[in-house]
């Protein structure tokens, strides 16, 4: 299975060939090699190991490199070519689609319609993202958030493939709630000169036995989280979402380069907060930067965690008006069954599946799988 578009370049500039693969590798697709000119193309695209993907640069010669290209696209049907070019003519673009180009980019080049054709040949090429990426945010220390990702980590990856990663980069806890000894880290995947294959992914995830949950751990070393980078881990989550159904990010409340990737990248971002005022400010602060962000309330979930009926700090409707948003959650306290799973290295969904925190836990996981809607329940 391809986890990633493999990809020829042919450009006469040795520069725009170098910014296009940098660019090409932030989504995900890996550039196997480049070219200035289209006479070696030919061969290329015979050999077992051809690539899915051919961008050619017409210019400077649009009309006498299209000539060039030829009969190549329609000799070679399941590969997708896309050509560019400053000039954009009519009667160019009617030649190429005719040579059976799929996508017609003009220069100067917008990242999205790129990215837009790209994500249309992905789906073609069988390496579309299928994933729901869902990101848990804490709204203060100790709220639960990496409670609540690994449980609902655990609970989805009974109903498809699951990964969960760790991006509290320092601190982090998911190897040790799932007494896991990860020999690769997250820091080492983000590389973007290495290719990111199935068989680098498959070391580098840990797989939980149990749970079957497939684990990104932080790194061992703080020094080495220094590693860990916005278009790395863009093209981690490009590449994670065409292999699984569900990816779980525990996550922290930043907008770093690093979190704003994965923020804008998942379906969920998922808001953990505890019925306190200090926990509440905090949630109210990070929905107003996501709303500046332009992420649709839809994206948007509170849960609570930590319920107990009487004496929180403050009523849950307080809290929906400070936020504007419902909660969408509510998990109920429960020390004793969620410090002991910690102790043993084993989500509560796991080693008390009866108790009613995994009861919980488990349906929320279920009102995130993007097969039924966000109810409220506590
Ligand atoms: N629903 C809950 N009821 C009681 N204790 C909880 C609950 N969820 C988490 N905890 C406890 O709170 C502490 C912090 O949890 P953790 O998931 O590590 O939080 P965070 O990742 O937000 O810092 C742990 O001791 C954990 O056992
Ligand atoms: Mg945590």
């Amino acid at each position: 299975m391809f986890v990633q578009l493999n990809c020829v370049i042919i450009d006469a500039d040795a520069a725009n060939r170098q910014e296009l693969t940098t660019f090409l590798a932030r989504l995900g697709v890996h550039v196997v090699s480049g070219y200035p000119t289209i006479e070696p193309l030919a061969a290329l695209l015979t050999r077992n190991d051809a690539p899915q993907l051919v961008i050619v640069n017409l210019d400077p010669n649009a009309p006498e490199s299209l000539k060039k290209l030829g009969h190549l696209p329609r000799q070679h049907g399941a590969i997708s070519f896309f050509v560019m070019s400053q000039v954009l003519d009519a009667a160019l673009l009617m030649d190429a689609m005719h040579l059976g180009v799929k996508e017609f980019i003009p220069l100067p080049m917008s990242e999205e319609k790129l990215t837009a054709a790209l994500d249309r040949i992905s789906q073609s090429h069988g390496t579309g993202k299928k994933a729901r990426i869902i990101h848990v945010v804490p709204t203060i220390g100790g709220c639960g958030s990496t409670t609540v990702a690994c449980n609902v980590a655990a609970s989805l990856a009974r109903v498809g493939r699951t990964a969960l990663l760790d991006l509290d980069l320092v601190q982090g806890g998911v190897a040790s709630y799932f007494d896991v000894r990860p020999r690769y880290t997250i820091a080492d995947v983000m590389d973007s000169a290495e290719k990111l294959d199935q068989q680098l992914l498959d070391n580098a995830l840990t797989l939980h036995k149990t749970s079957g949950v497939a684990i990104l751990a932080r790194p061992e070393l703080p020094e080495d989280t220094q590693r860990v980078n916005a278009p790395g881990l863009a093209r981690l989550l490009g590449v994670l979402g065409r292999v699984f159904d569900y990816v779980v990010l525990d996550s922290m409340m930043s907008i770093d380069p690093v979190y704003a990737t994965a923020i804008s990248a998942s379906e969920i971002n998922l808001m953990v907060m505890q019925l306190n005022v200090p926990s509440a400010k905090n949630a109210e602060r990070f929905v107003g930067v996501l709303r500046r962000m332009g992420v649709e309330s839809s994206k948007i979930r509170i849960v609570v965690n930590r319920y107990v009926k009487k004496g929180c700090d403050i009523e849950p409707d307080e809290v929906e008006r400070a936020l504007g948003l419902k909660i969408s959650w509510m998990v109920p306290n429960d020390f004793k069954n969620a410090i002991a799973a910690i102790n043993f290295g084993e989500p509560v969904v796991i080693r008390a599946p009866r108790s009613e925190i995994s009861a919980s836990l488990h349906d929320l996981a279920g009102s995130l799988n993007g097969k039924t809607g966000s109810a409220r329940a506590h």
